[in-house]
């Protein structure tokens, strides 16, 4: 079993070598910065049941309960939220020429946040509304909340601009990060449980077309055995913080 120094230097040197990489993200980057994963330890969906609240059917049923359950819980943990050394650290090697786009599942905002230039927000995003009705958008600091659900001047009612369980994912945004998936040298999977698709198939999209795939995460996934060529198994930020250091150290040619 290789050394996890070893390991960080097989990803690193892959890194430095590359000409295009890409990252792929999920919940477990934005642990550190205090939003709990969905699955796993501290998840959010042992405490509330997806299909009722996070499904666009649920939505439409009963909105204000939903917006009670899940919306608001989740505005409250973005509004302290910030960006974390994993976060950081993939801004880092895009400032270095490594990583070209970030395609994320989160909906926090945080990668932008961090200075990250290229962000596929793949299941939408938190920080902005969008009414259910006529698709007029609206900021959080415009919007009233004593009202749940947040009324639209068209008789509709506002929702994050978010993608739900049953809902698609944007045309555009999807075949783009396929296409990304398919031309990477080397793809950084950091903090998915690799198991809603299509994000969790974008991996061996980028696999089957012979990129270096580096997996972060301190749990084992669906992608570890026959997927990723490397797996470091720890938190987001010690690891990117470790790779950052060599990647630089390769392109100063100091190692
Ligand atoms: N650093 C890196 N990874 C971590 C950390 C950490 N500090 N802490 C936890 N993890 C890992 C967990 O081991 C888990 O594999 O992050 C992963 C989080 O998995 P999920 O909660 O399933 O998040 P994600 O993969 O992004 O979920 C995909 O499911 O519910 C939907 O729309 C939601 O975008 C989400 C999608």
């Amino acid at each position: 079993m290789p050394s996890l120094s070893s390991l960080i230097d097989q990803a690193a040197l892959s890194c430095a070598k590359a000409r295009k990489a890409i990252a792929l993200t999920g919940a477990g980057i934005s642990v550190e910065s205090g939003i709990p994963p969905f699955r796993g330890k501290g998840g959010l969906w042992a405490k509330i049941d997806p299909m009722k609240y996070a499904h666009i059917e649920a939505l439409e049923r009963n909105p204000a309960d939903v917006w009670r359950v899940l919306f608001m819980g989740i505005a409250d943990l973005l509004k302290t939220a910030e960006p974390n050394a994993g976060h950081m650290g993939l801004q880092r090697l895009e400032r270095l020429g490594v990583l070209q786009t970030v395609i994320t599942q989160n909906v926090d905002g945080l990668h932008q946040k961090a200075g990250s230039r290229d962000v596929i927000e793949f299941h939408g995003t938190h920080t902005t509304l969008r009414c259910m009705s006529c698709g007029q958008r609206a900021s959080w600091q415009t919007v009233r909340l004593d009202v749940l659900p947040p009324p639209c001047a068209c008789g509709g009612f506002l929702r994050p601009d978010v993608v739900m369980f049953g809902e698609p994912i944007n045309v555009a945004l999807l075949q783009r990060a396929q296409m990304l998936a398919a031309t990477c040298e080397v793809m950084l999977v950091v903090g998915t449980s690799a198991t809603v698709e299509p994000a969790a198939y974008l991996p061996v999209i980028a696999k089957h077309n012979g990129a270096f795939i580096i997996e972060i995460n301190p749990e084992p996934t669906p992608l570890t055995d026959d997927i990723s060529s490397v797996a470091l198994l720890g938190p987001a930020g010690a690891m990117m913080d470790r790779i950052v250091q060599a990647v630089a150290g390769y392109k100063e040619g100091r190692l």
